[in-house]
Formats: structure tokens, C-alpha cells, sequence
């Protein structure tokens, strides 16, 4: 049996994010959503390997989408925290040349501008039916992959590319403070992107190696 998972910290404070993300919001997203996919993902595992042991069929198929969907969810938060930013940080700040120089070359080649970029991705978030995430994603790393937006359903996670980085549409991300207003909170996320983040996984895949370690 492998070792459980577990939270990752916030690698800022629960207020950070504020004025665009609510202290509110981050605690529970933080430590109620993703304990909550953390916990479920670890019992899971635990069942798997009776199941395996028993060689019980029946129960390993009923357990894949437990699996699927509450390792998407912590490998999804895992990736979310990290490329979110305090408000008014140097790395939210994409027009500086020095954040995210080859993403954001990128991103001009490719969609015009990185006006041009949010507003297609804002449309492609807005377009999302139910639960699910935004994603910009590249198809290699080393900072040359071609970019694209593409959306997971529920917490499936990315696969086969890379994830530069993700929004969280599900309601709690947003609705504490947005309520219905969607839109108040896909213009907002534009300023707690951490463009830094983005950038490093761009250039060098997710921790390095186009896989989460978690
Ligand atoms: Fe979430």
C-alpha cells in the first residue's frame, strides 16, 4: 500500500487573493473541497487493495471512478493553488517582460494577444455546462509546444499534455462571493494568475517532468 495523500499547504495566506477570492472561499475550497477529495482518494486505495487481495472483480470496477474522480480532484487543486497568486504580485503582472517572456510570445503568436488569449479563454470558461475546468495546455514542454484551451468535465484531470494552468469551475470556487455572477469571477481570475508558474511549466512541464508529485 502506498503512502496516503495529503494536503498540500497553500503556498500563501487564505487572504491573499482578496479582493478577487474571498478568505471565505479559499479556507473551505482549501481545507473542506480538497480534504475532502484527499480523503476520499485515500479510502479508495485502502478498498483497492482489498479488493485486489480478494481478487474482487466487482469491487475493482466500481472503484475506478471513485479513483479517477478524487485523484482528478486532488491532482486538479494540487495544480489550481499553485498558479493562482497574491493580487497585486509581481507574478500576476503577464506585461511585465520579465514574468512569463516565452509563454507569453507564445500566447501572441498563437491568439494575437494576450487580450485577445483571455478573451477566448474567458468564452471557453463561460461555455463550461455543470462542474468542470479551464485549462491552457500545451502539447510538450520545453517551452515550443503548441497552446491550446481545453475544458475537463467534473475533476477529470489533463492528460496527455501539459497543464500551464487551470480554473476551477466548479460553484464553490466562486459562488460565497460571486454568486450568480459568473462573470465577476472569470474577468477577476485574470489577476491572481501566477504568470511565473505558468511560465516554469511551460518551459519545463509540471515539478519538472510533466507529472505532478504529489
Ligand atoms: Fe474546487
Amino acid at each position: 500500500m502506498s503512502e496516503k495523500y495529503t494536503l498540500p499547504p497553500l503556498p500563501y495566506a487564505y487572504n491573499a487573493l482578496e479582493p478577487i477570492i474571498s478568505s471565505q472561499i479559499m479556507t473551505l475550497h482549501h481545507q473542506k473541497h480538497h480534504q475532502t477529495y484527499i480523503t476520499n482518494l485515500n479510502a479508495a486505495l485502502a478498498a483497492q487493495s482489498t479488493a485486489l487481495a480478494a481478487n474482487n472483480i466487482n469491487e475493482l470496477i466500481s472503484l475506478q471512478q471513485k479513483i479517477k474522480f478524487n485523484g482528478g480532484g486532488h491532482i486538479n487543486h494540487s495544480l489550481f493553488w499553485k498558479n493562482l497568486a497574491p493580487y497585486e504580485s509581481s507574478e500576476t503582472k503577464i506585461e511585465s517582460r520579465s514574468v512569463a517572456p516565452t509563454l507569453k510570445s507564445a500566447i501572441e503568436v498563437q491568439f494575437g494577444s494576450v487580450d485577445e488569449f483571455v478573451k477566448k479563454f474567458q468564452g471557453v470558461l463561460l461555455g463550461i455546462q455543470g462542474s468542470g475546468w479551464g485549462w491552457l495546455v500545451a502539447d510538450s514542454a520545453g517551452g515550443k509546444g503548441k497552446l491550446e484551451i481545453v475544458t475537463t468535465k467534473d475533476q477529470d484531470p489533463v492528460t496527455g499534455a501539459v497543464p500551464v494552468f487551470g480554473v476551477d469551475m466548479w460553484e464553490h470556487a466562486y459562488y460565497l462571493q460571486y454568486l450568480n455572477n459568473k462573470v465577476g469571477y472569470v474577468e477577476g481570475i485574470w489577476k491572481v494568475i501566477n504568470w511565473a508558474v505558468a511560465e516554469e511549466r511551460y518551459k519545463n512541464g509540471v515539478d519538472g517532468g510533466n507529472a505532478l508529485k504529489l
